[in-house]
């Protein structure tokens, strides 16, 4: 933290301040602080259940805040509204993955690259930059070859590899990700870690969930475990997966 800063720090770009979450008795987020770096990849961590989706949910005001504070870039806010996410340049996958499924692999990309508005995407009302930023989405994931495929009829990894291309559409600089690498096969995998790692390149923030911690490690720079709705541990990757509360409560060796 420099010298003098106060409490909310711009070397963070996501800073929640005691945020909490209850569904009824269960307490999904509790009194929550966190700090998310700017640029590079955070992960966040922890067993089933600890709320790593609930935190995203609250990040992106897909849920509201109980209480607490949440810091994007700057600004602090008690409302997170998810209208308001672009404003903010954030966006956000889900990890039951959401796409139009009645519509081509192309149009899924076209709809965010024209604003989200479906009808102008499927009367092919776009401009030629357009279809050159829907081509390069989707030869980087690699879905080039199925861009006339209905998106219901894409594998399990296929549908991921989009959603993710649907993200990339959003032209965001602050990507959450729940779960992208759940069910991947290998060579999904490694398209993943590619796409994360440009990303990263180009000066963004990917923050994603894993339960995988070898993929944790290798890819990403600040660690955030969660345990039971609260923060176990956090910090720079290396250092968090070698503190002992985390060999012993979380990784189990
Ligand atoms: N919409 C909801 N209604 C009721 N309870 C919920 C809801 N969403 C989450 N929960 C509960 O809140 C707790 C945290 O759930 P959450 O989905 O955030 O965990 P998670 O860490 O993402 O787990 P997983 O690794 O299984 O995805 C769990 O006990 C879950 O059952
Ligand atoms: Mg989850």
């Amino acid at each position: 933290m420099r010298p003098g800063s106060e409490q909310i720090d711009d070397h963070y770009v996501i800073q929640t301040e005691r945020i909490s979450k209850h569904f009824g008795a269960v307490r999904a987020v509790r009194k929550l602080s966190i700090s998310i770096p700017k640029r590079g990849l955070t992960s966040i961590a922890g067993p089933n259940g600890s709320g790593k989706s609930t935190l995203v949910n609250l990040l992106s005001g897909v849920l509201p805040l109980d209480g607490g504070l949440v810091v994007i870039d700057g600004t602090s806010l008690k409302v997170v509204k998810a209208h308001e996410n672009p404003v903010h340049g954030l966006t956000r996958t889900f990890q039951e993955v959401r796409l139009f499924d009645q519509v081509t692999v192309w149009n899924n990309i076209m709809v965010v690259l024209s604003e989200r508005r479906l009808f102008p995407a499927l009367l092919e009302r776009v401009n030629p930059m357009q279809r050159d930023r829907a081509r390069g989405i989707l030869e980087s994931v690699g879905l080039w070859e199925k861009k006339d495929a209905l998106a219901m009829n894409l594998s399990y990894g296929q549908r991921k590899l989009l959603e993710i291309g649907r993200a990339m559409a959003m032209e965001a600089n602050i990507y959450l990700f729940d779960e992208p690498f759940a069910g991947l096969f290998p060579e999904m995998v490694e398209k993943v870690k590619e796409i994360m790692n440009r990303m990263r390149e180009q000066g963004d923030t990917i923050v994603f969930i894993s339960h995988n911690m070898d993929i944790v490690r290798e890819l990403s720079d600040h660690l955030i475990i969660l345990d039971s709705g609260s923060l176990l541990e956090e910090g720079a990757v290396d250092d968090v997966l070698s503190r002992p509360k985390v060999i012993n409560a979380y990784l189990g060796t």
